[in-house]
C-alpha cells in the first residue's frame, strides 16, 4: 500500500517478490486467462510529459486486472498550467482514484505529489532523476535473457551508452544492479553527458568495477548487456545544444558483429531516435535474436501488473476472480 518513488526503496527480497508475481501475470497478459480482481478500482494515470510505453502499459496493466483508468495527458490539459500546486492536485485527484501513476518533467516532483496523495503513487519518470518501473522491467529482462544463455546477473558486464546524465533509466537501473555481486560497469558517453557523480559513488561504494570512457569501440568486447540510450533532447536548453551529441554513438549490425560477443544482449528503454542525425540503434538489427528491446516493453506490462497487484494487496486473489475469456 505504499508509494513507489525510487529504486532505493527496494531490496533483493522485494525485487524477487515483484518478479515472481510478474511471472504469474503472463497468462492474463497473453489473454489465455482473464481476472477481474481489480473490478471497481480506478487508476489515475497522470502524464505531464510525453510517453507511449509507460503510460499505455500502466493503463492496460490496470485494465487487464479488471480496473478502470482515468487519464490526464500533458501539462496543458491540467490545472498545473494555471499555477495549481502538486500538493493540491494530488489531494484532489487521490480522492477519485485507488492508485496513481505519474510522470512529470521535474526531478522529485512525483515525491512532492505523493505527499499530498491519500493513495499510493507510482513514479513513471520524474525528469532526469528516476524511472523505477523501467529499471524493474529492465532488470527482469536482463535476468531472463542471461538465464536463457546459462549466465546470471552476478559477475556480469554491462555497457551503458549515450546520455547517461539525463537518462533516468540508467540512474535507476545502476542502483538496482548495485544489489547484486561483482558487476562490471562500462559507462560510455560524451564527457559532458557522463553518469552523475552520485550514481558513480553508489556503484563504487557497493564494490563494483566502473570504467568511464567517451569511446564506443574498444569497450564492448566483454559486455553481456549493451544498454543504449537516446540523447534526452527535451532536457537540453536548446535543440542545437542537443544536436552536438546526437549521432555520436551508433550501433548497427556491422559494429555489433565486429565489436561485441556473439551473445551480447542489446537493450534500449525506447523510444529510440530513428531520425538520420541520431539513429543510435539501427533498424538493420531489428531481426537479430539478441535484440531485446521489444521483449523489454513486453515485460513492462507484466511488471506493472505485478506492481498494481502488490500495491493494492490482491496478488493472492488473481485466480479467485478469474472469469471467461469471451473474445
Ligand atoms: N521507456 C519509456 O519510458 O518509454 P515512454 O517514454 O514511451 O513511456
Amino acid at each position: 500500500g505504499s508509494h513507489i518513488l525510487s529504486v532505493n526503496q527496494l531490496d533483493l527480497d522485494s525485487i524477487h517478490t515483484i518478479f515472481s508475481v510478474a511471472e504469474r501475470m503472463a497468462p492474463y497478459a497473453l489473454r489465455e486467462k482473464r481476472t477481474r480482481v481489480l473490478d471497481g478500482a480506478i487508476l489515475g494515470n497522470l502524464f505531464f510529459e510525453p510517453s507511449t510505453r509507460t503510460r499505455v502499459s500502466f493503463g492496460c496493466a490496470f485494465n487487464l486486472l479488471g480496473g478502470r483508468v482515468a487519464e490526464t495527458v500533458g501539462m496543458a490539459s491540467s490545472s498545473l498550467s494555471k499555477g495549481e500546486s502538486l500538493y493540491d492536485t494530488a489531494r484532489v485527484l487521490s480522492t477519485y482514484s485507488d492508485v496513481i501513476a505519474m510522470r512529470h518533467p521535474d526531478a522529485y516532483s512525483v515525491r512532492e505529489f505523493a505527499e499530498g496523495s491519500r493513495v499510493p503513487v507510482i513514479n513513471g519518470g520524474d525528469g532526469p532523476n528516476e524511472h523505477p518501473t523501467q529499471a524493474l522491467l529492465d532488470l527482469f529482462t536482463i535476468q531472463k535473457e542471461l538465464n536463457q544463455g546459462g549466465r546470471g546477473i552476478d559477475g556480469m558486464h554491462i555497457a551503458m551508452v549515450g546520455d547517461l546524465k539525463f537518462g533516468r533509466t540508467v540512474h535507476s537501473l545502476s542502483r538496482l544492479l548495485c544489489m547484486y555481486k561483482n558487476i562490471n560497469f562500462t559507462l560510455i558517453s560524451p564527457t559532458e553527458l557522463a553518469m552523475p557523480d552520485y550514481v558513480i559513488a553508489d556503484i563504487e561504494n557497493a564494490g563494483h568495477k566502473v570504467t568511464i570512457t567517451d569511446q564506443l569501440e574498444g569497450h564492448l568486447d566483454k559486455a553481456d548487456i549493451l544498454y543504449l540510450t537516446r540523447i534526452q533532447e527535451e532536457r537540453f536548453p536548446s535543440q542545437e545544444e542537443a544536436n552536438k551529441y546526437r549521432g555520436k554513438f551508433r550501433l548497427n549490425r556491422s559494429i555489433y558483429t565486429q565489436h561485441c560477443k556473439s551473445n551480447t544482449v542489446i537493450m534500449h528503454p525506447l523510444p529510440r531516435d530513428s531520425r538520420a542525425q541520431a539513429n543510435e540503434l539501427d533498424n538493420d538489427l531489428n531481426s537479430h535474436p539478441n535484440l531485446a528491446i521489444f521483449r523489454q516493453a513486453d515485460n513492462g506490462l507484466l511488471i506493472r501488473m505485478a506492481l498494481f497487484a502488490l500495491t493494492l494487496g490482491v496478488d493472492s486473489q488473481l485466480e479467485k476472480y478469474e472469469c471467461a475469456v469471451n473474445w
